[in-house]
């Protein structure tokens, strides 16, 4: 979670596509190193862009992740995937056929065949994006939905994913603004190769290679739990969603009507998120908050090996004006399930450089670590 700039946070695939509150890869390594060796299984129960995953398959572990998000679920799927000789030629032949038309002019708007072709309709479309980015989007999902294979296909979406803010009139990643930004035609084509080229440079990696199997779960992580074999894991790490500070759901919304997904659940069991805190009282919005957690740490508990260790990564969150410590909400849960708290380690959110938004650093909020272990 916190930024250390002496290393780089992007190799590998690691910089596949941004997301909000991310880990970096030096701290994920920090516990592995310190509680894991190869042949575990691992699990990030809200894995989100999947760092851990990544992670954990390159260290020799099985890897497990879960995530409500459906692009969360996308780009931790086409990060932690090995991909075989055939389906990187697979990659590359489709590069070489759009680079071909790009070449040729084909997507100038004279040469391009609007015929038939739907664009997905949905709330402000026509604000976000120019008509002639709407066309290259809508031929290139199509293109990409006709490929058999899944790992293909799900490498493709997280490429057409990250480029979805790039080419929509959105100011930048964090600053939800329209702006015009007068998109010429090929914009799209020339924004996808460009990132999958960037892709297939990361996975030629000779430094790096996936050697063990990574599994991706989208839906409610407690859900999700209820279904999974207990005893299983040797070790847990994550950062669960934060109490009203990111809302997830939001920072992907264009790109799930894009994908053709439907926000409206995902913003439901979101944990956390402002549209479940704001309409509700503070008391209210902390029970509600601990009874998820509860019930889920009560799962972590059952599918998590005895004497395994679990570590959360958790920043304060403020509601109606009052800061709320999550150590000591997290220590609370613990007497209800059977986690002992082994150790935290707290640090002013100011004084550390945040590794995605800066906005939230200045306030008086606390960013935690917590170990716990797995007492049942
Ligand atoms: C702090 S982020 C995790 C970031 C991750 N560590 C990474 O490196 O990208 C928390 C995640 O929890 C997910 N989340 C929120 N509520 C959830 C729920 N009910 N079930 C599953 N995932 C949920 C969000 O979609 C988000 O991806």
């Amino acid at each position: 979670m916190i930024a250390n700039n002496q290393h780089k946070t992007t190799y590998y695939t690691h910089g596949f596509h941004p997301y909000p509150a991310k880990f970096t890869p030096q701290i994920v390594n920090k516990f592995f190193n310190l509680y894991c060796k190869k042949g575990f299984s691992i699990l990030d129960p809200f894995c989100g862009s999947g760092t851990t995953l990544v992670e954990g398959v390159l260290n020799g572990m099985a890897s497990v992740g879960i995530d409500l998000n459906p692009i969360a679920f996308i780009i931790s799927k086409a990060k932690s995937t090995h991909y075989s000789d055939s389906e990187i030629q697979i990659v590359k032949d489709f590069m070489s056929e759009i680079q071909s038309k790009i070449n040729k002019g084909l997507f100038s708007n004279n040469n391009y065949n609007k015929n038939g072709i739907e664009i997905p309709d949905f709330p402000n479309r026509d604000h976000w994006f120019q008509k002639n980015v709407s066309y290259e989007l809508a031929t290139l999902k199509n293109k990409i939905d006709a490929f058999q294979n899944e790992n293909v296909k799900t490498l493709f979406y997280s490429a057409f994913s990250k480029i979805i803010v790039k080419v929509s009139n959105q100011d930048s990643e964090v600053r939800y603004t329209a702006k015009n930004k007068n998109h010429p035609d090929g914009i799209v084509y020339s924004s996808f190769v460009d990132t999958v080229s960037g892709y297939l440079m990361a996975l030629n990696s000779k430094e790096h290679s996936i050697i063990e199997k990574s599994e991706v779960y989208n839906g409610d992580t407690f859900e999700v739990l209820k279904n999974l074999t207990e005893n299983n894991f040797d070790f847990v790490i994550t950062s669960p969603p934060y109490i009203n500070t990111f809302d997830y759901y939001l920072y992907h919304k264009q790109r799930m009507f894009w994908l053709g997904y439907d926000h409206r659940p995902v913003r439901q069991k979101e944990i956390g998120n402002h549209h479940r805190i704001d309409t509700k009282k503070f008391e209210i919005a902390k029970a509600e908050y601990i009874e998820s957690m509860t019930q889920i740490m009560n799962e972590l508990s059952r599918v998590s090996k005895p004497n395994s260790y679990f570590v959360m990564i958790i920043g304060d969150g403020i509601v109606e004006g009052t800061t709320i410590d999550m150590s000591q909400v997290i220590t609370e849960i613990c007497e209800h399930c059977n986690y002992s708290v082994e150790n935290i380690e707290s640090v002013n959110l100011s004084d550390i450089t945040r590794s995605f938004n800066k906005k939230f650093s200045n306030a008086p909020k606390k960013e935690h670590t917590i170990t716990l272990k797995n007492i049942k």
